[in-house]
């Protein structure tokens, strides 16, 4: 019988998926040095990173779609902390995106000192723990969720990949990087991707034409992202992720859970979450409803 220790590596208290994840990539990802022009996308996993690595190349190159037709996402837009990045790390070029499932606190020391720009991407908890419960189990390289009462229970004491989501939002709300941070959510992304990707370029100082601005939005529609096998995961072999069990670009909406929590679940859940935010007195600027 296989165990969470089959699954994960255990990283200063964060649990990681073996399969992307070693001593190594986590070295390289202390070592690396970030550029004053990079641009990282942090997200907690299942809030948007895939969307931010659709988004970010073209915000950053005036809105070419050729890296998003002919470059897999996760060599498009590495992940910091993922094995993948040592090995494709000297073609990317400047200006370059990244993303992390890290911490605040578990960023590399060159971060610190650079002038990186940051965006971060925060989607409702209900809708995270619906999204990863579903990626359990299309995942085989990660642990099967067991029954949706088992896992919301793993998600709230922080059992799952990259620990507890309330300790990951609040360790992003923090006053050092001052203007080099930039949050928004999955849901305004959702809502309004036009009006979002304008405010990531202005955020980045990119000035884009409204027309450019409408073409990435129709590029990144969910529609559209889950045609471009670059970037659904389709090109990854049914051994690691099985599309049949469940797509990689599942449903893109916001507000699944009310398919999913009974009421004593949202109760649980809810509780848990507002008692975890209200500690420190820290309170998100948007409803989690
Ligand atoms: P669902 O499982 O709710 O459909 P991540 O990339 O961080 O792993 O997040 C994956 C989630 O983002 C999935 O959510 C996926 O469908 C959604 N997603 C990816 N691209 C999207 C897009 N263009 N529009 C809406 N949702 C998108």
């Amino acid at each position: 019988m296989s165990s969470s220790e089959d699954f994960f590596l255990e990283y200063q208290g964060l649990l990681l998926p073996r399969e992307t994840h070693c001593a190594e990539s986590l070295n390289f990802a202390q070592e690396f040095t970030f550029k004053d022009d990079d641009v990282v996308a942090v997200t907690y996993p299942k809030s948007g990173t895939t969307w931010m690595q659709e988004i970010l190349p073209l915000v950053l190159n005036g809105g070419d779609l050729t890296p998003v037709h002919t470059v897999v996402n996760w060599d498009r837009v590495p992940w910091l902390e993922e094995t993948r990045l040592a090995k494709i790390v000297d073609k990317l070029t400047s200006p370059r995106a990244l993303v992390t499932h890290f911490p605040y606190s578990f960023m590399p020391p060159s971060f610190h000192t650079s002038k990186a720009k940051v965006i971060n991407v925060i989607r409702n908890p209900k809708d995270v723990l619906v999204s990863s419960y579903y990626f359990h189990q299309m995942a085989n390289f990660l642990e099967d969720p067991g029954s949706f009462d088992e896992f919301m229970d793993k998600f709230l004491e922080g059992r799952v990949l990259f620990g507890k989501w309330t300790d990951h939002v609040k360790s992003w709300r923090c006053a050092e990087l001052g203007d080099r941070i930039f949050f928004i959510t999955y849901e305004e992304m959702a809502q309004d991707l036009p009006t979002s990707i304008r405010r990531i370029s202005d955020f980045l100082c990119c000035s884009l034409s409204e027309d450019v601005i409408h073409k990435i939005a129709k590029h990144c529609s969910f529609e559209s992202m889950k045609a471009n096998t670059m970037s659904n995961f389709s090109l990854v072999p049914k051994e690691y992720m099985d599309s049949d069990k469940s797509p990689f670009l599942r449903k893109g909406v916001t507000g699944d859970w009310k398919n999913h929590f009974s009421s004593e679940q949202l109760v649980r859940f809810t509780s848990v979450i507002n008692k975890e935010l209200e500690e420190e007195n820290f309170s998100l600027p948007w409803s989690l409803d």
